[in-house]
């Protein structure tokens, strides 16, 4: 059988006008003020480059000074502080350790089995010298592409920063991604080594992530010479003796020190694979410098973040915001993070906040999926637990509806702790639209207003301007930003036609539709492309409807969202099937196979929540699929697009589900 959503809409974001002015006592203790993010604002619109160039010198470290701040001759192929020179892991670890922090802890690790691990500054400097000392001894050369396919673990972030410290630019893929789309991003990037584990831990059950490596491996991979295996889980798994090679023996025989590797400002950093709306999933490539910056300084302005905090980002770092938020920025500041390897409700509902309690958590920052299914469990669970020490909640990912706000506000945050609502992308690096805590007041469902240096608009369809409060657009970002996405590995032609020339080279296309409201505050409506947002995490309609399409049976499919109440939108599935029809006897048997061949192929956050079947797809007269009219049906809306161009109106009724298909 096929689970159904109640496809609740998000409710009455065009309606909400609560409003929550920052909490006096967070408000004195804050690091920006009023008149300091007022300055901020002024200084960027004076004089945007000197902005600019003032906080890339004083927040980081250069081992080769710059002096060109912003090269736009190849616009908009932008270069930040293209002459100067400094390592990522330097910023992050030795600078810290200069500072004092040597003993500090640097992450507090938790795994589901409850087992802790405090890592200091010291600790983890010496782990990332050995693991980066290995890679050079296996041949690994700045330039060079390193896939990371490894648990929540804090192996993870020091494989990540063993990378940045040799100038090797790594990859990570998340480690429930399937087989198949690991050896896609392997090969995009051909990456000469893979580090991973033998397993994962994830609700009670081992995930076989060495099984998918072998596997990812048997086929297009060739530039792979190595595998690095972490001994984690500890389920057996066979190691090929020519290739792979355990972790700990390997870094043990190395030596604790390795100089970093001093790379220029826009050396790559990292690749990171999202979703468009057409084709493969992209490698969106970011630079060392420029990126950075603004992770090291979003932490300081959203995240109001301070030698004593705790600060926790629930993301995995196979996504940007665990990259952003849990391996670069808050190491760059110098801070303590939390990492959690398990699932948010195991053993039950209560695990995120007895970690809150346990670790004592000051600034919780997750996603709103995650605060929805946590609200359903009810007020009791959390209230068994000590939630005092936050004073800060975020939330990224997708759309916050109002119910979900005030519930995070007023359950997790006893009311006293403001929440930041960020918006940013993969493409963007870090934070873009988000409330600076101490100052800006917030609004459930609204990211409020761009930071200081980030110039967003809203832009009609001829690319002009939205003023009308409430009216919607195209999200755009007017000038470039030192952690803009440089370009899609091996696809600049990509980079440049997805972002940039919508409207004619002159501003960043984010990809989301937006309005504003009197106060100019944002609100985001949601993706604008074929781009499903489930659960906070990016699909391309384009790469289930290839999954499905890769079985025998379907014939052709069409992939729409819809919204979920947990997930935020949720994936219907249009699939005529050769040889079943609709109303056959045995449809839920299919569409339960195809459902799982989905979760298989590219990975179970894939899996199709229904699966409709059909004689035909809608298709115009020129042979286009109705995505729009697929939308409609989906959400059980009444239907106003013209049908008369339908190829085979009759089908309507059919996908509707009126005559019998693919659900009960
Ligand atoms: C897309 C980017 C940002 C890191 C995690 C996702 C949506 C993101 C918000 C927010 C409304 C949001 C947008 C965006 N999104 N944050 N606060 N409010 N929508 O990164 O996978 O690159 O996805 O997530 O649609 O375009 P990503």
């Amino acid at each position: 059988m096929t689970v159904t959503p109640t496809g609740t809409h998000i409710s009455g974001v065009l309606h909400e006008r609560r409003r929550f002015e920052p909490p006096e006592q967070f408000a004195a203790r804050a690091r920006l003020h009023a008149e300091q993010l007022a300055a901020l604002h002024e200084r960027a619109r004076q004089d945007y480059l000197g902005f600019w160039r003032e906080l890339a010198v004083s927040q980081l470290n250069w081992h080769k000074p710059f002096s060109i701040t912003l090269d736009e001759r190849e616009a908009p192929n932008y270069r930040w502080f293209c002459d100067g020179e400094l390592n990522v892991s330097h910023e992050c670890l030795d600078v810290q350790i200069i500072a004092g922090r040597g003993e500090k802890a640097a992450i507090r690790f938790e795994a589901e089995t409850g087992e802790v691990r405090r890592i200091s500054y010291r600790e983890l400097y010496l782990q990332v010298c050995q693991l980066a000392n290995a890679l050079k001894s296996l041949g690994v050369r700045a330039g060079d592409r390193v896939v990371i396919y490894l648990p929540l673990v804090p192996e993870a972030i020091v494989a990540m920063q063993a990378c940045a410290r040799i100038g090797a630019i790594h990859s990570v893929v998340f480690g429930g991604f399937s087989a198949l789309a690991l050896r896609e991003r392997i090969a995009d990037a051909g990456a000469c080594l893979v580090i991973t584990a033998d397993g994962g831990r994830r609700a009670g059950q081992i995930v076989q992530l060495k099984a998918a490596v072998d596997s990812a491996l048997a086929e297009r991979c060739e530039s792979v010479r190595n595998v690095i295996v972490l001994r984690h889980a500890g389920n057996p798994i066979p190691m090929q003796a020519d290739r792979d090679l355990w972790w700990q023996p390997l870094c043990e025989a190395q030596s604790p020190r390795c100089e970093p590797q001093w790379v220029p400002a826009e050396h790559p950093l990292f690749l990171l694979h999202t979703s468009g709306s057409t084709g493969r999933p992209k490698g969106i490539q970011h630079s060392s410098a420029g990126y950075l910056l603004n992770v090291k300084l979003t932490c300081q302005w959203v995240f109001d973040l301070r030698e004593e905090d705790v600060f926790w980002c629930t993301a995995d770092v196979g996504w940007v915001t665990g990259h952003s938020y849990v391996c670069y920025g808050p190491l760059a500041n110098g801070a303590t993070i939390v990492m959690y390897e398990g699932a948010p409700t195991y053993p039950d509902g209560g695990r995120f906040w007895k970690i809150c309690q346990d670790h004592g958590v000051t600034i919780l920052y997750t996603a709103p999926t995650a605060i929805r299914a946590l609200m359903r469990l009810g007020d009791e669970i959390p209230a068994r637990y000590d939630l005092s020490s936050l004073r800060l909640l975020g939330s990224v990912g997708e759309p916050i509806n109002p119910e979900a706000w005030m519930w995070y506000h007023r359950v997790i945050g006893g009311g006293r702790c403001p929440i930041v609502d960020t918006w940013w992308q993969t493409e963007t690096g870090a934070i873009m639209i988000s409330p600076v805590p101490g100052v800006t007041a917030t609004k459930p469902g609204s990211c409020t207003l761009p930071l200081p240096g980030v110039f967003a608009d809203i832009l009609d369809e001829a690319g002009e301007p939205v003023r009308r409060p409430e009216a919607g657009g195209y999200l755009v970002i007017t000038k470039p930003w030192p952690s803009l996405a440089r370009t899609i590995w091996g696809d600049n032609e990509r980079y440049l036609n997805t972002y940039w020339r919508r409207f004619d080279g002159r501003c960043y296309l984010a990809g989301d539709g937006a309005y504003r409201d009197q106060d100019g505050y944002f609100w985001i409506v949601g993706r604008i492309d074929d781009v499903l947002n489930v659960s906070g995490h990016r699909l391309g309609t384009m790469e289930i409807e290839s999954a499905l399409v890769a079985h025998v049976r379907v014939a052709e499919a069409a992939v729409v969202g819809r919204p979920h109440e947990i997930k935020g939108e949720g994936i219907l599935a249009f699939v005529v099937c050769r040889g079943a029809r609709p109303g056959d006897a045995d449809v839920d048997a299919i569409a339960q196979e195809l459902r799982d061949w989905v979760a298989a192929q590219l990975s179970p956050i894939a899996r199709p929540d229904e699966i409709r079947f059909a004689d035909a797809l809608p298709k115009t007269r020129s042979g286009k699929i109705m995505r729009r009219l697929l939308r409609a049906i989906g959400r059980n809306e009444p239907l106003t697009q013209d049908v008369s161009t339908l190829e085979n109106p009759g089908i309507v009724a059919q996908l509707r589900g009126e005559r019998a298909a693919g659900t009960p």
